[in-house]
């Protein structure tokens, strides 16, 4: 066996649905190539699942190129596994060596209740969203084209890096107290920064944090464990700066 095929045994989390107990399943596969993705490395998986006549473990995924954040994938105790700064469709068997156990189990959270196997339900994201995650603008007609709006190099560039989450969930995933702050931060803060999203910023914090809350997620006690995870690199400064949002909404209120 060349180094660059692998011989790998996985340890998957199977469950059959949101309230099946759920365990590990041990698999062995061999020769997988170093150049596969980690999701293609899953789909030679089901092949030989679907082959031997078993049922294929359900996984989420999309576009494969780091942008919908599907591919919600905890991969030997890490959210989206071992590289820094990729989606679990992203990853490459090259960061595993032959011989290798891989453990895969699905993003844990209470707010993440588990649909099937590695496929959780986030749409306490999608809710968090609606509560607030937008501007109101009249776009029938003549709309002003946003570039006439002079914005600040620093504010423009810091609510571009916030607007890159994907919401895939690994800072929720990596936190102990499963909060949702750094997500929450991202989408406060993209529109916070900007003059577009002054105008309905004191309801837009307080509805999404209150919606974060009742979904259930945790409290953030600044381990820091969410920002080394999120493959965007969204920053915790965004969390300090909702908070400041927050603080001064509540004061309004
Ligand atoms: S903040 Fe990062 S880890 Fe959290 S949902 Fe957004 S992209 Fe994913
Ligand atoms: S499948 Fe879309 S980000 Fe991974």
């Amino acid at each position: 066996m060349s180094k660059e095929n692998l011989n790998l045994t996985l340890k998957v989390w199977r469950q059959k649905g949101k309230k099946d107990k759920g365990g590990f399943e041990t698999y062995k596969l061999k020769g997988v190539s170093t150049h596969a993705s980690f999701l293609e490395m899953m789909d030679i998986l089901n092949e030989e699942l679907i082959t031997t006549g078993k049922d294929p473990v359900a996984f989420d995924h999309d576009c494969r190129e780091g942008i919908c954040g599907m591919c919600s994938l905890y991969i030997n105790g890490e959210a989206h596994g071992p590289d820094r700064g990729v989606t679990t469709c992203q990853l490459h068997m090259r960061m595993f060596k032959d011989g290798d156990t891989i453990f895969i189990e699905p993003f844990r959270a209470k707010a993440f209740p588990v649909i099937k196997d590695l496929v959780v339900d986030r749409s306490s994201f999608d809710r968090i969203q609606h509560a607030g995650g937008f501007i109101s603008v009249n776009t029938s007609g003549n709309t002003i084209d946003a570039n006439t709006i002079p914005i600040n190099k620093k504010n423009a560039d810091d609510a571009f890096d916030a607007a890159t989450c994907i919401g895939c969930g690994a800072c929720v995933a990596s936190c102990k107290n499963a909060s949702a702050m750094l997500f929450v931060a991202a989408k406060v803060s993209q529109f916070a920064l900007l003059p577009q999203g002054r105008v309905e910023a004191t309801e837009r914090v307080l509805n999404m944090v209150n919606q974060m809350d009742h979904e259930g997620f945790g409290n953030c006690t600044n381990t820091g464990a969410c920002e080394v995870e999120c493959p965007k690199g969204i920053s915790l400064e965004n969390i300090a700066r909702m908070n400041r949002e927050y603080l001064a909404a509540s004061l309004k209120g």
